[in-house]
């Protein structure tokens, strides 16, 4: 793994197409979460992003293209049903699982005949991928199994001195990961919950099937994932919940109001009003705050399971201590 004296971080696309071009990463900003990102048709490069998340081969990486013409040079066909949510939500997060072509390394796509693409929703995300003459590969711009990154702060935090430059897009709009699409056997089904809801992508194509716990194909939905270092449980009333642990010093991630139990400053209130999409916009930057608070235990309030809360309730299930 190369090491840098010092991660930068600045708004200059042409250094950003400059390092990419020369086969370097670079984090860039997208609507969900930062990504960390590289020349799809560089094997160096790609080799270099398992590394610095030390995420193991066998866990398939996006691929971020800056329109949907752009599709159809790297897979095979495209369903109807993936075009109505394509004319639907893109540019923006969704990605889809399509039957690849030949021009995307096995590497990329661990070895599936199946490669996943978005077109992210972020202007200077977007600026970039028409800027470059290839197609950029992103995970999630953090350690393997850690909170995704929602800010460039947090992206150096994690990864200084392995990277050499952060495009800054300032704090992401929607803060929770694309919803991954697969079409195994011809129909719909949802492999990652995030950003866009169930309901919105049922309200285009009908009833989805949920595929993310078992016969997935997305190896990437292991069960521990966005996870703090501190131990986080979840609570559907922290109130509640406090009695178990007088003796620890708590923080809890709540929504709506705080409780009136523990002082304020201990607490993060993610939204006010059942406005979930704000609240999803704050949960990984929630989640990174408490992280370096030294607190014994994070309690997370539970979302009620509809709509972005469903998604929400996802990462949270993902974070906690098993
Ligand atoms: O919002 C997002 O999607 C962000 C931004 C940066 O675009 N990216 C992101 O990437 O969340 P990552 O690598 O952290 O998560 C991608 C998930 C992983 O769980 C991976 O296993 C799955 O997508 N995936 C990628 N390619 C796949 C493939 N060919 N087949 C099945 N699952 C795939
Ligand atoms: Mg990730």
């Amino acid at each position: 793994m190369t090491s840098f004296e010092e991660t930068l971080i600045g708004n200059d696309i042409e250094r950003a197409v400059q390092l990419l071009a020369a086969e370097k990463l670079v984090a860039i900003p997208t609507e969900t979460v930062y990504g960390l990102a590289a020349n799809m048709f560089s094997e160096s490069a790609v080799k270099e992003i398992f590394a610095v998340k030390q995420r193991p081969a066998t866990n398939p990486l996006i691929v971020h293209l800056p329109d949907v013409d752009s599709i159809h040079e790297i897979v095979k066909e495209i369903p109807a049903e993936a075009r109505i949510l394509l004319s639907a939500f893109s540019p923006g997060p969704l990605t889809l699982l399509l039957p690849k072509n030949n021009s995307v390394p096995d590497i990329v796509t661990a070895g599936s005949p199946y490669v996943a693409i978005r077109i992210p929703g972020h202007k200077l995300a977007l600026d970039l991928l028409h800027k470059v003459s290839f197609p950029l590969v992103a995970p999630s711009a953090n350690p393997y199994t850690y909170i995704s990154p929602t800010s460039a702060m947090h992206v150096k935090k994690m990864l200084e001195g392995k990277i050499p430059y952060i495009l800054d897009g300032g704090p992401c709009q929607m803060g929770l990961e694309s919803t991954i699409i697969g079409f195994p056997n011809g129909s719909p089904a949802i492999y990652r919950l995030g950003s866009i809801s169930r309901e919105e992508i049922e309200d285009k194509i009908g009833k989805v099937e949920l595929a993310i716990n078992g016969k997935a194909i997305a190896p990437g939905m292991h069960h521990k994932h966005y996870s703090p270092d501190t131990r986080l449980i979840l609570s559907d009333d922290p109130d509640k919940d406090f009695v178990h642990f007088s003796n620890y010093k708590i923080g809890v991630i709540t929504y709506n109001n705080y409780s009136e139990l523990l002082p304020h400053e201990q607490q993060v209130l993610l939204c006010k009003n059942d406005d979930f999409k704000t609240a999803a916009a704050n949960l990984y930057a929630a989640m990174h705050s408490m992280d370096n608070k030294n607190y014994d235990l994070i309690i997370a309030r539970k979302f009620p399971g509809t709509g972005i809360g469903l998604s929400i309730n996802d990462r949270l299930n993902r974070a906690k201590e098993k």
